[in-house]
């Protein structure tokens, strides 16, 4: 195959949910039509229980697992699929964010009862921000739920996206009997099943047929819900999902793989492929002979006594080969990588080669990588897209054992490395703020230093509302500024200027009185 043809027949995404809609459920489903996987029950879900905020172990057993589902790839009808999973716990999200920003596209799960959530909301921000196609699958028809055209127009509201039903449920709950696919015009009746994958039928709308099979009265209301889709909704045009701008949407039970086919059936036809990236030199095109890709996660070892890390890479041209010397840009320094690993269905396994759109991890002893750099065969590139976010929760960390000065340091800098959370040196008194999403992210950074570091914390309260990347073309000004706000002025790790407000009125205050000063709640504008 050339280079081209394996680049084409990739599909990189990921799934976003509220946890609990039904992710994991779903990956399942996927990974049993691809034949990855052979009974359902196998994939264990990555999602970090509420209740194991103080059980470590628990949280120790949960990051291993992670690892292993992080990517997840098979094959499907020649394609190579590579599903990215990302943790379902909101204190997490920095995570999610960062994993988006290594798919070509995303899936959508609603819980049909549920429909928008929080952190649904959340992550379609950061897919409208890079414009990713989403495609939407509503969960759990086989339970009672909202009416589907009122679900449409909370999605269309809610994620601030024009939608497109390109399945229909014929009722819901414990009458629900099926999907109708309006893409392909044909019916898959329900029969609930975890093992078992429906056969659909092709079937004509108006024939007495549809009666037969799921009655006179749903007969009508499918003929009559059609009728109202093709005169709202305009017919899909795959150009709009591509662009981002509109979102096809099925329905479906994943738990029962109903309506599943359906959804990855039009994912392989229209999903897009590896798609070109923008670094701060120019755009990169997947398809150029040069390898080049940028490391978007880095995991931890489980084992303290053996701390190596995995940095995950995401191929963004060319090919990646094993035993060879590339160039890790940051440091200046060649690498060859003897055991890079790709993920097939749940096992690692080590690869001679990987291509743009794949995932290789490069296992790291030595604190090499860092969230964001970039690996090339020689060519001066840094690639964009990763920013950090404002987080939500801030402490002071300090040093809870004078003994140990250096080991906290280095643990901080590593985990910061790592992408665990954010660290702003308060530039007037010193001070090193911590900022994170949930409080289960101070929680790990406190274990982690302890146990791999042999470094004591203590953390102490500092109340901020949120961190503002701060920038002016009026150089003076920005001294000024900086000058007048001394006390929150702070420096993230690239040494980039934060200001760090303490409340919502403080912040107002501060564009009020400095017009000339943009305020950013991202490090990348
Ligand atoms: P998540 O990864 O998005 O957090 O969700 P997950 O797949 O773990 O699903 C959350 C719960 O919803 C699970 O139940 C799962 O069985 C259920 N579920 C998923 N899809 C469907 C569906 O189509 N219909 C129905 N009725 N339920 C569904 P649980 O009780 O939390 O876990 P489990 O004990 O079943 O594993």
């Amino acid at each position: 195959m050339t280079l081209q043809e394996e680049i084409e027949r990739r599909r990189t995404f990921a799934i976003i949910s509220h946890p609990d809609a039904g992710k994991t459920t779903l990956t399942e489903k996927l990974l049993l039509f691809g034949g990855a996987i052979h009974v359902a029950g196998a994939v264990k879900s990555n999602k970090i229980k509420k209740t194991a905020t103080s059980d470590w172990m628990e949280i120790e057993k949960q990051r291993g697992i992670s690892v292993a589902t992080s990517v997840m790839g098979f094959e499907y009808e020649h394609f190579k699929i590579n599903i990215l999973d990302t943790p379902g716990h909101e204190d997490f999200a920095e995570d999610t964010f960062r994993t988006l920003t290594a798919v070509d596209s995303v899936i959508i799960v609603v819980d049909i009862a549920k429909g928008v959530e929080k952190q649904t909301r959340r992550l379609m921000e950061v897919c409208r921000m890079r414009n990713t196609p989403v495609m939407i699958f509503v969960n759990k028809t086989d339970r009672n739920g909202k009416n589907p055209f009122d679900l449409l127009d909370e999605l269309e509201e809610e994620l601030k996206i024009k939608v497109r039903p390109l399945t229909w449920p014929i009722n819901q709950g414990e009458k629900f009997k099926g999907v109708y696919n309006i893409h392909k015009e044909s019916l898959s009746l329900y029969r609930p099943s975890k093992q078992t994958v429906t056969e659909s039928i092709e079937i004509d709308i108006d024939s007495k047929e549809l009666d037969e099979h799921v009655g006179e009265d749903d007969a009508k209301q499918l003929r009559e819900d059609l009728e109202l889709i093709n005169g709202v909704y305009d017919t899909f045009d795959k150009a709009d999902y591509l662009s981002g701008e509109l979102a096809p949407v099925f329905f479906g039970s994943a738990l029962n793989n109903f309506g599943v086919k359906e959804l990855l059936d039009c994912f392989i036809e229209i999903a897009p492929c590896p798609r070109a990236v923008l670094s701060e030199e120019r755009e990169v095109r997947p398809e150029e002979p040069s390898f080049s890709g940028f490391v978007f996660k880095i995991h931890a070892n489980m084992d303290p006594n053996h701390r190596s890390c995995i940095a995950f890479v995401k191929i963004c041209s060319g090919k990646f080969e094993r035993n060879t010397n590339y160039q890790h840009i940051r440091s200046g320094r060649q690498m060859k990588f003897s055991s890079p690993t790709a993920f097939m269905a749940q096992k690692k396994e080590v690869v001679d080669e990987a291509y743009a759109g794949d995932i290789v991890g490069l296992p790291d002893s030595g604190g090499t990588f860092k969230i964001g750099d970039t690996l090339t065969s020689g060519e001066n590139l840094h690639f964009k897209g990763l920013p950090s976010f404002s987080p939500e929760l801030f402490k002071y960390i300090d040093n809870a054992d004078p003994m140990k000065a250096k080991q906290l340091e280095k643990g901080v800098r590593q985990l910061m490395d790592e992408g665990v959370a954010q660290l702003f040196v308060n530039q007037f008194n010193g001070r090193k703020i911590i900022g994170t999403v949930g409080q289960l992210q101070f929680e790990v950074i406190q274990y982690r230093l302890e146990h791999e570091y042999n470094a004591l914390c203590r953390w102490e309260p500092v109340s901020l509302y949120k961190a503002c990347w701060v920038e002016s073309d009026d150089a003076v000004e920005l001294e000024n500024f900086k000058r007048r706000k001394m006390q929150y002025m702070a420096k993230d790790t690239s040494d980039r200027d934060v200001f760090l407000a303490d409340s919502g009125y403080m912040l107002q205050m501060a564009r009020q009185d400095f017009p000339k000063i943009r305020f950013h709640f991202s490090s990348e504008f």
